[in-house]
């Protein structure tokens, strides 16, 4: 008897949801928990319409380690979920280590105060969860997810040394708003307008926020489009794990308007996340401008267009130079009509659930706290395409895109 309890009941919690409860023989008992119990029954409502299934939901606030280790003392998990925000991932862990419950998430730890995106605090946990003899997954989503799941694949399969990856993050959707984040605003906003930062010889190279650009021709009928170098958090573990790679660079596609207004944003000083006062109280302005800014659970039925997210790797198989280029489209429209998310969440929700079927199962297992591309990626790959997120690998002949 598995049973599984999601922490989080945003866009990606709903995905998870629906892709578990669409797997009955992997997710016996199905528990959905989160700040606002009443969207945790929407979801609950949602699926036992369209899937026949009963979901329990319950209210936590996952800030507070006792809360969560009464929930899950209650819920008997094999597994928690924790798709609510980064901010929880210690004290969810913390709860898992207390209840002796595998751990799995989709976004490295934040503090509110500070963006660091850095794994260090959780990969501080690999001792206690290893003598608790407990498995924590570290990024269960596309990007991280997905794209180390591709690394570890090409290299297992396609080379015998790998020189350059490149992962490049496609939204080619429109929701018709002006502005408007399609995941949780105030981690979007605080990725986004980071600085830059790229591995190369050894060293990490930062650059000012969106200040490098280049076009990518992308496939499937969306064409070229400008994408900017970010820094994202799973080329620190993909660095660590893969050290023959000599250069990683992560980019992603941004449309003039979102970039237009993210500088006003910016200039304004809406985009801070140091307090401010305000009518004689505190205010966080980036948490202010979540307040104004679309749900991003609500973009669902308004996005039209396609995602595609993938890795290009170069380097060598065979005493022969070789580019390989593996990615995943998907379709904001299609995805909605599923599960009623959108395709950003939907990416992210529908490895959160295969990860955590992989644990359930065992096809993957350990005791501390890993990442994606620590475990073998070829189930992954293998079922990946049944929950939702087929793959095409393609053989450029050039190495530059
Ligand atoms: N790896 C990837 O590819 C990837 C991509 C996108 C997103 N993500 C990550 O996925 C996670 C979920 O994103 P999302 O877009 O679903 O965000 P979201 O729509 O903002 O949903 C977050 C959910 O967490 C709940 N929550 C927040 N604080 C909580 C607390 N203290 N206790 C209990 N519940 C709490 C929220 O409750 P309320 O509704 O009450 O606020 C909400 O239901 C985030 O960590 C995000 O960074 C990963």
């Amino acid at each position: 008897m598995n049973r599984a309890l999601i922490i989080g009941a945003g866009g990606v919690g709903r995905v998870t949801a629906f892709k578990a409860a669409q797997r009955p023989d992997v997710f016996h008992e199905l528990t959905l928990a989160s700040r606002t119990k009443s969207k945790c029954d929407v979801i609950a409502a949602d699926i036992k319409k369209s899937l026949g299934r009963n979901v329990r939901t319950e209210a936590v606030d996952a800030d507070k380690v006792p809360e969560l280790v009464a929930l899950i003392r209650d819920v008997k998990p094999d597994l928690v979920l924790n798709l609510a925000l980064p901010y929880q991932d210690l004290t969810i862990m913390d709860a898992c280590l207390e209840t002796g419950v595998h751990y799995l998430d989709t976004a490295n730890y934040e503090h509110p105060d500070t963006a660091k995106f850095c794994y260090g605090p959780q990969w501080e946990y690999h001792d206690r969860f290893e003598k608790a003899g407990l498995l924590a997954l570290l990024g269960s989503g596309f990007d991280p997810g997905m794209t180390n799941v591709y690394v570890a694949y090409a290299r297992k399969h396609h080379f015998d040394r790998m020189d350059t990856v490149d992962i490049i993050d496609c939204n080619a959707g429109d929701h018709g708003y002006p502005f408007a984040t399609n995941f949780n605003p105030e981690i979007n906003i605080r990725e986004v307008s980071a600085k830059g930062r790229y591995f190369e010889n050894g060293n990490w190279i930062e650059t000012e926020p969106l200040s490098v650009k280049k076009v990518f021709d992308f496939p499937d009928g969306i064409g070229p489009k400008d994408m900017y170098l970010l820094y994202h958090e799973e080329m620190e573990s993909l660095v660590k794990h893969y050290p023959e790679v000599k250069r990683m660079r992560f980019w992603m596609t941004f449309g003039q308007s979102y970039l237009t207004h993210l500088k006003v944003l910016e200039n304004v000083g809406m985009t801070r996340i140091d307090p401010v006062m305000f009518e004689g109280r505190e205010i966080i302005p980036l948490q202010f401008l979540k307040a104004l800014l679309p749900d991003p659970g609500s973009l669902g039925p308004r996005t039209k267009g396609k995602t595609c997210i993938g890795c290009w790797i170069t380097g060598e198989k065979d005493a022969k130079e070789r580019t390989y280029y593996v990615y995943n489209v998907c379709v904001h429209e299609e995805c909605y009509a599923e599960v009623g998310s959108q395709a950003i969440s939907y990416t992210t929700g529908v490895p959160a659930a295969l990860g955590a079927k992989m644990i359930l199962s065992g096809q993957w297992s350990g005791k501390g706290v890993f990442n994606m591309e620590q475990f073998d990626p070829d189930p992954f790959m293998q079922e990946i395409g049944d929950w939702g997120l087929p793959w095409i690998e393609t053989f450029p002949s050039t190495k530059d895109f």
